[in-house]
């Protein structure tokens, strides 16, 4: 294991943990907008995940979702989500993680998302595979959206857009096993880089959210693309996964139900 994954796997353990012995004791919680929430300890999480990445590399420039970006201008950024699922916290919900990805020339070349609550680690270096709790994970077989189970996830301004994504939902759902919305977008990537489901897609999504997840569906042998089968553009938030059997299928029922909403 190279210097970079031990501190970033270490700085996820220790926000982490943070997080799992603050379950149910939040000390302040303040609202970013109507149904956006952001509590104490996501502030006391990303503050422990840099302290803990500056310690070791001094020069180090981040984007994350509490401070925005700072450090240095250099060749390497640190993409961070403290807390993906801040309402699950906020309400004692045990489905949350910390998520941290490692972009080095534009490129994510780390990630890891760190379940606490289930002490489930999941990694993925570029070229190197994906792991949870360092044995290997894949995607799934499974060939037919029919027999298929997916997650999907909603803005917190949801029904103000005009692409809120409940046609997509309500569609979709008709087609497969079944659509789950968990309220983490990170771990639904990992889920789907672990077989427990066969793809997720959300819209409107930040960089924070996916960076950290789309490598290691990458790395377990899935697919990442935006919602019309192109490459992800984690700045606009636009998100496919999939086992990367289903994905053209998949591809075809979101353009299908989006046409319902723009016709009705
Ligand atoms: C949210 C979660 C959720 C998704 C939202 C995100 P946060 O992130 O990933 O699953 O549906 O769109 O904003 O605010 O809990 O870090
Ligand atoms: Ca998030
Ligand atoms: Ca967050």
């Amino acid at each position: 294991m190279d210097k970079l994954e031990k501190v970033a796997r270490e700085a996820a353990l220790r926000a982490g943990e943070l997080q799992k012995s603050r379950l149910g004791k939040i000390k302040s919680l303040d609202y970013k907008s109507a149904f956006n929430i952001v509590t104490d300890v996501d502030k006391a999480s990303e503050a422990l995940i840099i302290e803990t990445l500056t310690q070791e590399f001094p020069d180090a420039c981040f984007l994350a979702e509490e401070s925005g970006e700072s450090g240095s201008k250099s060749g390497r950024r640190w993409i961070i989500d403290p807390l993906d699922g801040t309402t699950n916290f906020a309400h004692s919900y045990p489905f949350f993680c910390v998520s941290i990805a490692c972009e080095e020339d534009g490129q994510v070349v780390l990630g890891v998302v760190y379940n606490a609550v289930a002490s489930e680690m999941f990694v993925a270096a570029k070229g190197q595979g994906a792991t949870l709790n360092g044995e290997k994970i894949n995607v799934s077989m499974r060939t037919s959206l029919e027999t298929s189970l997916l997650a999907t996830g909603f803005p917190p301004d949801t029904l103000k857009s005009v692409h809120h994504n409940m046609d997509s939902f309500r569609a979709i759902t008709n087609m497969c096993h079944g659509v789950r919305r968990d309220g983490s977008a990170a771990l639904d990537l990992c889920f789907v880089a672990s077989g427990r489901l066969d793809g997720f897609w959300e819209r409107k999504l930040s960089a924070w959210d996916v960076a950290a997840g789309a490598l290691i569906v990458e790395e377990a042998g899935g697919k990442v693309s935006n919602l019309e089968d192109g490459p992800l553009d984690m700045m606009s938030g636009h998100i496919l996964a999939t086992n990367g059997k289903i994905h053209a299928e998949v591809v075809k029922a979101l353009a299908a139900s989006r046409t319902e909403t723009v016709a009705s």
